[in-house]
């Protein structure tokens, strides 16, 4: 059983130090392949210590970063004060009441090595919906349903238990029955894809 904050969603602590850089040298030309652009308002949904977020506020014109830790938002915060950053807020809750959570529609909702947790997964993505903009784009970061023996960084496996691990159909057919359609799916190596989704004009 998880041991983070009452919701937390399973299998989805924040690594230990070091192998996460690691595993993401590239954090901005992954944002640039699921399709982030300038002048984007943008959610970063579980964005932990804010590897991703740093990233996604030099390129967007604002940013919201939500989490259900606490001291997760502290260290992104920290981040991105130290890299000059201005235009991001931090917002501590459940990834479920996004709805509510951020005050204005968004264009852009990212949400990276979270969903696989999410015991309710149409549920989140009813919720994203509610939140972006029509045309505005969800884009999932997921770990590759390979066994995790397979999946060595610094030497160990690293990630999700197996189980835990989604194929990119599962991923699709979760959050289009949310109500947002699939328009593009791309490799993020070396163990993970991206998907992404967009809320239906009308
Ligand atoms: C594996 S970390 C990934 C963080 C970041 N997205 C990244 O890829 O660097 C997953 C994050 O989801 C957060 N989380 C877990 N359950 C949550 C929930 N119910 N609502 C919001 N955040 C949650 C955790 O606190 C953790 O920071």
């Amino acid at each position: 059983m998880g041991t983070g904050p009452l919701g937390f969603f399973e299998g989805t602590e924040m690594p230990t130090a070091g192998w996460w850089e690691a595993l993401w040298p590239n954090p901005a030309g992954v944002l640039a392949a699921v399709g982030l652009k300038p002048g984007m308002d943008v959610i970063d949904l579980c964005s932990g210590d804010g590897w991703f977020t740093l990233q996604i506020a030099k390129v967007a014109r604002h940013g919201l970063a939500i989490d259900i830790d606490r001291n997760l938002l502290d260290v992104a915060r920290h981040r991105l004060a130290e890299g000059g950053v201005t235009n991001c807020e931090f917002l501590a809750g459940n990834a479920y009441d996004l709805a509510t959570l951020a005050l204005r529609a968004a264009d852009f909702i990212f949400m990276a090595n979270a969903f696989h947790g999410v015991p309710d997964r149409v549920r989140l993505a009813r919720a994203v919906r509610d939140t972006l903009m029509p045309a505005g784009r969800f884009a999932i970061i997921n770990w590759h349903q390979h066994p995790r023996e397979e999946t060595m960084i610094l030497g160990e496996p690293r990630g999700p238990r197996t189980e835990l691990r989604m194929s990119p159909e599962q991923t699709v057919e979760a959050v289009e029955a949310g109500g947002l359609k699939l328009v593009q799916l791309v490799e993020a190596p070396p163990y993970h894809y991206g998907a992404v989704f967009e809320r239906p004009e009308a």
